[in-house]
């Protein structure tokens, strides 16, 4: 590594040694870092905040504090204590590799990124982050933040996502052999503080010296992205069926999004607004004026809300609505019976107060 290169990660290491963040899933300086942690943290990291991720981090790792305990768990209590951090399909990868980390590594991670690899979800960039972590290996590890920093360092003009492997190449060149770990991190923690998306802080960066996105005077033009295409828009609607202050959850099938998770039913999702497709009891239906809008990575999907009372015709189970939030149901789904039950006691209020003005006439 050339002069310029390792002042880079001795500049960045010497920052990380008095301002890293402490994070649940840190080990302290001088402390062995646990893979199992460092694994379930940087899953959990992939789609959500590092504010949103700590309370979920630590009710996980209460009920399953490793391998072997995640490998036994019923699939369905992981499957609900994912609820709202992102695709499940992470959920049923990280049961998949405790699974094997138990029956063909002895209960204990593989220490290389490249056998790190050949478990169910890691890829390259979880195999990369465990690697230097968890076991010091010198690794690559490339994020969003990461690649934001490089970027701006580099002044790489190369619009996202085609920079990617040119960034890569970058980070490679400043990744220091030792403390592979803490660089990683140390990047992470630069990119999440300072080298902010809007208004980086550069009179505070270890890195301004070095950073070529700041000598040209405005790093926060970079990264370039190209011009995102609109994403489709499918529509459908959601039936909010009750019977007795139960209400009626049904499983969504296996395969596709949101597979297996519980639910509220719905109707088809389309790119045509549905008319009542589908809905689980022959009752009236009222829509309620409130949509539930939710982004997937391939479309947006905009839901109506049916509320009805009646008997079900389909396979399904009666919950009770006071103990909803026990159902683990996906954050669409938490949202729409929030929305109902906010709009439906909001009705309740507005017919009490109606009373209460009848009433008052007639006394
Ligand atoms: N984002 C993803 N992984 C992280 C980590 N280990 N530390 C801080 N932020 C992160």
């Amino acid at each position: 590594m050339d002069a310029k290169r390792s002042s880079i990660s001795e500049n960045l290491l010497a920052w990380y040694d008095v301002h890293a963040r402490i994070l649940p899933w840190r080990a302290l300086p001088g402390e062995a870092p646990d893979p199992y942690r460092v694994w379930l943290s940087e899953v959990m990291l992939q789609q959500t905040t590092v504010a949103a991720v700590r309370p979920r981090f630590a009710a996980w790792v209460a009920r399953w504090p490793d391998f072997a305990s995640l490998a036994a768990a019923d699939e369905a209590d992981v499957m609900a204590a994912w609820a709202g951090l992102g695709y499940y399909a992470r959920a049923r990868n990280l049961v998949k590799a405790a699974k094997a980390v138990v029956a063909d590594h002895g209960g204990a991670f593989p220490g290389t990124e490249a056998q790190l690899r050949t478990l169910p979800g890691l890829g390259a960039y979880t195999a990369a982050a465990v690697a230097a972590i968890a076991f010091g290996e010198r690794a690559v590890v490339v994020d969003a933040n990461v690649e934001r920093v490089v970027a701006r360092l580099f002044a790489i003009e190369t619009p996202l996502p085609a920079a990617r492997p040119a960034i890569r190449a970058a980070a490679d060149t400043i990744t220091p052999d030792a403390r592979a770990g803490d660089f990683a991190q140390a990047m992470m923690d630069l990119g999440s503080g300072l080298c902010t998306v809007r208004a980086p802080k550069c009179l505070l960066c270890p890195l301004r010296d070095d950073c070529a996105g700041f000598a040209q005077g405005q790093p926060e033009r970079l990264p370039v992205k190209a011009a995102r295409r609109a994403r489709p828009r499918k529509y459908g609607t959601i039936f909010w069926l009750e019977q007795g202050g139960d209400i009626r959850l049904v499983r969504r099938p296996p395969k596709g999004l949101l597979g297996g998770m519980r639910a509220l039913p719905t109707g088809p999702w389309s790119t045509e607004r549905p008319a009542l497709a589908d809905p689980p009891a022959v009752t009236d239906w009222r829509i309620l004026p409130v949509t539930i809008s939710h982004g997937f990575t391939h479309f947006d999907l905009e839901l109506a809300l049916a509320v009805g009372v009646g008997e079900a015709q389909e396979d399904g189970e009666w919950w009770p609505i006071a103990d909803l939030s026990a159902a683990g149901l996906p954050t669409l789904f938490a949202k729409a019976a929030e929305a109902v039950i906010e709009s439906t006691s909001a009705e309740a209020v507005i017919e009490s107060k109606a009373a209460e003005a009848v009433i008052g006439r007639e006394i």
